[in-house]
């Protein structure tokens, strides 16, 4: 339902030339439904619109009203204007209407022409409608005021379509050409720049003209004050209607399925001074748009602005969205050529006449902001800060989370995370709780961005509003009751939990979140276990590295939870991962079933330690009159390669063994799997046998001298002396 907008392309130029200028918001849905207080003020209009900006937008809004917006779907909290075009429906051959998603439209404000160091903010009160809504076909004998020196221009290029398919983009064009478009269809309109300086507004626009060139030039003797070029996208993703034929098409919600008519509205809700500050400021060259050039508009630029201030209900008591038996206000579809008439509205009797619901002013709420250290929401719950957070690294809170936008408040997500055993608190997104006992100790702390409004305090409507963390940041938040039992992690232990081992982790000798699993093969070759109750870092630790198992390997890795894989290289293709190197895949995130602030890895990715008392062996040529033969391949299948003697020894040396063949009277010597020797003379190559050079990612340290090797799993480290 809630997407951000995405950043679009830039604007197309139709003309180059004079300054180039210019900024640009984005901004989401906040109403939809047949509004328009320009045309039809006070009343139902003839047809529906997508509205974005100022959440006080209703058939009646005026510059004042629209000021005392609560919010604005629209990037620039200052901004509390209205913006409004026609719907896109999907007309299907059996006459029904199906609402074409709607991703967002992105507004710009631009300094063009010659006199464009003229340009004043627009009045208070301020509106203007471009495009005609009848227009079915190119008009092009209806043209803009020019002269020799600045000729004019057909008014209908005011219009443009784009279609963006999955390969290079079609060239654009007047109406809607084409809408087999992958990645989206979307519609450009231009406003007038140029004011009589008199009326704020007239019914047919004659208050305002286009520059010469519409969205350059001059203006005329006749409008001679120039204003920001207004210029809006909208796109829409038309690939998203299930069951396109041939028979079907899209159509505008004024009945157009042309696009010819496509039109838009601006109703000003500026705040004054900081318009007058981005006139004078912003629209210099050179800015390329962006608002982070720009102080005044920067001042309230927030990047939660579809959540903050998420689609209003309708004004008008009569369905829009999704699939519709005809389209709002049963406005019949005309092809043209020829202007549509005036009044296509023709409802039968048995639909009802919609009701306009009266909505009345909402005065901004305050936001209440705690400062770190003070206590907020329930109880004895005291605000830690605002933290940055990912989904693609270790989260400052990991044990449990849940999302619900509808529901979001401080006070739901510091119960939910009581009532499931965790002291702390996180909210994020507008939408997310996350709970745990411990804090990550990388997490870093002193962000200012923790400024979207919780989903809770919007939806519900009521009460103080509060901040819900933002994108990438998250509001945490300690309960200190000293009473308070945590007992979160500790369900699935059958009352057998350790207690909290300090966030492993972090500490000294994790050496990082590696990609396991590639086609090659496995990080970490050498030993492997699992355990799904009973994984924890002293687990694996304990299997790979202590002496007293013969496995002293230089690593051991934690994954998936359960699965602990030991190894002295990382192996087959296997790198470390970082958030920004992959970040889809740096999930080293999950946590060890039994210890809560551990982390065991992810799904095909390794959390990988050093063994800290590990030591290179060292690779000896001889012991005594053995030299050595490197390794000999001896599979765990169908006997023993060497079949002379054999014994196991947890503390077994290179020497012990060499020393336990040569009583044994045997040439060769073989130390297999850190604690195993095997002896003989023969070498039965039907079963083994292969010298090969020792895979050093798998070599294991002998059981007694962990500065020796001692084989491996399905190989020996092979000693012969010709003589005994
Ligand atoms: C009309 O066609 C659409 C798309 O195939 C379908 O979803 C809808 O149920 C149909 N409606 C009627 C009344 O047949
Ligand atoms: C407009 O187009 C029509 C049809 O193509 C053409 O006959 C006419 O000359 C054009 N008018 C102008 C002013 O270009
Ligand atoms: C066109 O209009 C502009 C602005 O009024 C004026 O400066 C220019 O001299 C005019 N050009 C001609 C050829 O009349
Ligand atoms: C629309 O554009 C797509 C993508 O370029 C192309 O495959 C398709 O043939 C075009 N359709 C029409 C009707 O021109
Ligand atoms: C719009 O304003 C008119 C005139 O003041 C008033 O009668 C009407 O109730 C208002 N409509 C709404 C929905 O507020
Ligand atoms: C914390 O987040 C802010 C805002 O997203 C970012 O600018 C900053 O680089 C982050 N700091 C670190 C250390 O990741
Ligand atoms: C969100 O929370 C509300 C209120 O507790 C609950 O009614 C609703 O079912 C929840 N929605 C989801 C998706 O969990
Ligand atoms: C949370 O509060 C408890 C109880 O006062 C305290 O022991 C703990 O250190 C606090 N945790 C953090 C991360 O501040
Ligand atoms: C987990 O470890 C405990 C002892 O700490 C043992 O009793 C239990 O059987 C183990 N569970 C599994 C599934 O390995
Ligand atoms: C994630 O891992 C898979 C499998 O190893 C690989 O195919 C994919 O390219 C990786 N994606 C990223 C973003 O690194």
């Amino acid at each position: 339902m809630l997407s951000l907008v995405t950043v679009p392309a830039t604007v197309a130029l139709l003309f180059l030339g004079g300054v180039d200028a210019f900024w640009r918001m984005n901004c989401g849905i906040i109403h939809t439904g047949r509004v328009d207080p320009l045309v039809n003020p006070g009343a139902v209009a003839a047809h529906a619109h997508t509205i974005v900006g100022g959440s006080n937008i209703g058939v009646n809004a005026t510059f004042n009203t629209l000021l005392n917006s609560e919010c604005t779907s629209c990037e620039i909290a200052a901004d509390k204007s209205a913006y409004w075009t026609p719907i896109l429906y999907y007309q299907y051959p059996n006459n029904t209407f199906l609402e074409v998603p709607h991703s967002g439209s992105v507004v710009y404000y631009l300094a063009r022409g010659p006199n464009a160091d003229k340009i004043i903010p627009y009045p208070k009160g301020f509106m203007i409608l471009t495009g005609d809504k009848g227009a079915r076909s190119y008009d092009n004998e209806t043209m803009t005021w020019g002269n020799a020196t600045y000729p004019g221009r057909p008014i209908a290029d005011r219009i443009s379509f784009v279609c963006l398919p999955d390969g290079p983009p079609l060239p654009e064009g007047r109406h809607m050409f084409n809408t087999t478009c992958a990645n989206g269809m979307r519609a450009q309109i231009a406003f007038q720049s140029c004011w009589n300086g008199k009326e704020l507004y007239k019914a047919d626009n004659s208050h305002v003209a286009y520059l010469n060139d519409i969205d350059n030039g001059i203006c005329p003797p006749d409008h001679p004050i120039q204003l920001p070029t207004l210029f809006i996208e909208t796109l829409w993703a038309v690939a998203q209607v299930s069951g396109q034929t041939p028979q079907g098409r899209f159509v505008f919600s004024q009945g157009d399925p042309t696009g010819y008519g496509f039109h838009a509205d601006f109703q000003n809700g500026w705040d004054s001074s900081v318009l007058a500050q981005a006139v004078r400021d912003c629209l210099v060259p050179d800015n390329f748009g962006q608002i982070s050039y720009c102080p005044a508009l920067q001042a309230s630029q927030t990047n939660g602005y579809p959540f903050n201030c998420p689609e209003r209900p309708s004004q008008i008591d009569e369905p829009v969205h999704g699939l519709l038996d005809h389209l709002p206000g049963c406005v019949e579809v005309t092809e043209g050529p020829e202007v549509a008439p005036a009044s296509s509205m023709n409802c039968p009797a048995s639909v009802p006449k919609p009701k306009i619901f009266s909505t009345k002013d909402s005065t901004p709420r305050p936001t209440a902001v705690p400062l770190p250290g003070q206590n907020f929401g329930l109880p004895q719950q005291k605000y830690l800060g605002c933290y940055n957070d990912s989904a693609n690294s270790i989260r400052a809170l990991n044990a449990l989370q849940t999302t619900n936008y509808t529901a979001m408040t401080v006070e739901f997500c510091q119960n939910y995370c009581m009532q499931n055993g965790y002291r702390l608190s996180g909210l994020e997104y507008a939408q997310e709780c996350h709970c745990d006992n411990q804090l990550n100790p990388t997490a870093i702390s002193g962000s200012n961005q923790c400024t979207w409004n919780c989903g809770g305090t919007m939806t519900l409507g009521k009460g103080t509003q509060q901040f819900c963390g933002g994108l990438s940041v998250i509001s945490i938040y300690n309960n200190t009751d000293p009473t308070f039992k945590e007992t979160g992690d500790m369900s699935n232990t059958a009352g057998n939990a350790q207690p909290y081992q300090d966030a492993a982790p972090f500490a000294s000798n994790y050496k990082g979140c590696y990609s396991d699993n590639q086609p090659a093969g496995r990080a970490l070759t050498g030993a492997f276990t699992q355990t799904s109750y009973n994984m924890t870092l002293e687990y694996c630790a304990n299997f790979c590295t202590q002496g007293n198992n013969g496995l002293g390997f230089q690593y051991y890795g934690l994954e998936f939870a359960s699965q602990c894989w030991c190894g002295n290289a990382i192996a087959n293709g296997n790198t470390l991962l970082t958030p920004t190197s992959s970040p889809n895949n740096y999930t080293c995130s999950q946590r060890c079933p039994r210890a809560g602030a551990e982390i065991c890895g992810g799904p095909s990715v390794l959390s990988v330690y050093n063994n800290p008392r590990y030591v290179p062996p060292v690779n000896k040529k001889s012991i005594g009159k053995y030299q050595s033969k490197q390794c000999l391949l001896d599979p765990n299948s169908g006997g023993r390669t060497l079949q002379g003697a054999s014994m196991t020894d947890p503390k077994l040396t290179e020497e012990s063994c060499v020393k336990f063949c040569l009583g044994k009277r045997f040439h060769y010597a073989g130390m297999e799997y850190g604690t195993e020797c095997y002896c003989g003379d023969t070498i039965l190559r039907n079963i083994g046998g292969q010298q090969v050079t020792c895979d050093e990612s798998r070599i294991m340290t002998c059981g007694g001298d962990n500065r020796e090797y001692c084989g491996g799993p399905g190989f020996m480290s092979l000693y012969y002396s010709a003589t005994l």
